[in-house]
């Protein structure tokens, strides 16, 4: 193991100037008879219970040191040196790596196509909130236990202002400021006071949906959930919506789809159900409506809350929330087919 991160030291420090460099790495490295080459005749020599790992930091690094060469074979191929030494000037510039959305976005975007592509419109609203709009106006009883500073960020100055929890402020604040008929989406980013882990994140992504006019019904709801379900992960998609409880939703919901990791046969991804819980939802209630300043008994509607992370997580098999925020290169690169 020593050898091998000797040998890996001495890859990062090669300085590859020109070709006669080039040759000489190529020798120490690649060649025949290179140390790299020993390490990987000795494999077979290794211990069982080691073998798999020597085995592989081996591979990898020869992996790497075939990647070097090859790059710079291929720019000192390219960079032509007139007679004098002096560069082509006039040569092309090489286009720079182009970067490429964050699977984050490319999943919001698509959650938010599928809604605008039905009538809904885009509404914004701040990260900073106060009180009203995360908690009193979406009927939240004054001891519920969100308001807690082990639930929720509170600024220290100001214990009214808070960071949001939930887009569903912003259906608040989007119900103040227009009339009915209401048909919005707010995409964005939450915080929680949440330790972080596979599963969890101090922060995340969430978009709402609302729609408010006369006569919104819970059929209206599903119909438009099973739109959106079978627009996201497929014609086959089946949802299921099990009674649940929220403070500014009467009826409550949440949504499962059918597992799109096993079909249904269950795995430990549906918990052997079959079945994957993926957003909430609901009829808004009239305290809402009112809180809002709309009539609630003239007006209805529906409101939805999905979590962007774990649809993501779903849709492109991860299994740990952190990887979103590192910012690890070789993870974001796995995304580079998507369109920028
Ligand atoms: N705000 C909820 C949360 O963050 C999600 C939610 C549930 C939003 C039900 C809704 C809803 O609009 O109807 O957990």
């Amino acid at each position: 193991m020593t050898n091998i991160e000797k040998i890996a030291a001495e890859i990062d420090h090669f300085q590859i100037e020109n070709n006669e460099q080039l040759e000489q790495f190529r020798l120490q490295f690649l060649s025949k008879k290179s140390e790299l080459q020993t390490l990987l005749g000795q494999i077979k020599e290794v211990a069982p219970e080691e073998r798999k790992a020597f085995g592989q930091q081996v591979n990898e690094l020869k992996q790497k040191a075939q990647q070097i060469f090859d790059e710079q074979k291929e720019r000192l191929e390219s960079s032509v040196v007139f007679a004098g030494g002096a560069e082509d000037y006039s040569r092309p510039v090489p286009t720079p790596g182009l970067g490429s959305l964050h699977p984050i976005s490319v999943i919001m975007n698509e959650v938010c196509t599928i809604f605008e592509d039905i009538g809904f419109h885009i509404v914004d609203g701040p990260e900073i909130e106060d009180d009203w709009h995360v908690f009193s106006a979406l009927n939240f009883a004054e001891e519920h236990p969100a308001r807690d500073m082990q639930d929720t960020f509170f600024i220290e100055l100001r214990p009214d202002v808070l960071l949001r929890t939930h887009t569903s402020s912003v259906q608040v604040r989007a119900m103040e400021s227009q009339k009915p008929p209401l048909r919005v989406i707010c995409p964005g980013r939450v915080y929680r006071n949440e330790v972080i882990t596979a599963r969890s994140h101090c922060f995340f992504h969430q978009m709402e949906a609302l729609y408010v006019a006369e006569n919104v019904s819970f059929a209206d709801m599903k119909q438009t959930l099973l739109h959106f379900a079978r627009e996201m992960f497929g014609a086959e998609t089946e949802i299921r919506l099990r009674p649940s409880y929220f403070p500014f939703t009467e009826p409550s919901a949440e949504m499962d789809i059918s597992c799109k990791i096993c079909g249904g046969k269950g795995c430990t991804v549906c918990k052997h159900t079959g079945w994957v819980e993926i957003l909430g939802c609901g009829m808004v209630d009239p305290n809402v409506l009112d809180s809002c300043g709309i009539d609630s008994t003239k007006y209805t509607g529906y409101a939805i809350g999905i979590g962007i992370e774990r649809m993501t997580m779903l849709k492109y098999k991860i299994n740990d929330i952190r990887l979103f925020f590192e910012n690890d290169i070789r993870f974001l690169q796995q995304f580079k087919s998507t369109t920028l």
